[in-house]
């Protein structure tokens, strides 16, 4: 089983951008979190950070064929980028939503994810975790 992990813009910023929302973990600390679990259960996974929209897109275009399942977690653009959302569409790998810090009591404007009506399941406010609880329900889910 392979899986890949897209993480988008500002998220390579995490331990230095309000730490107070996002925690003191940084982008590397996420990584090595969710290499270690995909090791631990003999899961291959590959990671994606990009600040640009098209970027993303291109991951996501490039999977096709050649991974299981997809982690993603577009930040800002989860909040206006249809582009992802197409491109998930078109690739049709199983696909959770992953957001750090809880969207739903946040400002109005992040309270739309244009993914969300793709994905099999958003994990929403449980910090880092929240990717390896994408992990497990990924393997119960490509495993049916
Ligand atoms: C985020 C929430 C988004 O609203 C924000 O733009 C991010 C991170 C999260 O993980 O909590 O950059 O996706």
């Amino acid at each position: 089983m392979k899986l890949l992990v897209v993480n988008g813009p500002n998220i390579n910023m995490l331990g230095v951008r309000e730490p107070e929302v996002y925690g003191d973990g940084t982008y590397i600390d996420l990584c090595n979190l969710v290499d270690n679990y995909c090791r631990e259960k003999n899961i291959e996974v590959e990671f994606f950070q990009s600040n640009y929209e098209g970027e993303i897109v291109d991951i996501i275009q490039n999977a096709y064929g050649s991974f299981d399942g997809i982690i993603i977690n577009p930040a800002a653009y989860t909040h206006t980028s249809i582009a992802i959302l197409d491109s998930l569409k078109a690739v049709g790998i199983p696909t959770v939503e992953v957001h750090i810090s809880d969207v739903s009591k946040r400002e109005d404007f992040r309270q739309v994810s244009y993914i969300r009506q793709y994905c099999k399941k958003s994990i929403i406010g449980f910090g880092f975790k929240g990717y390896l609880m994408a992990v497990d329900y990924l393997v119960e889910l490509i495993k049916k």
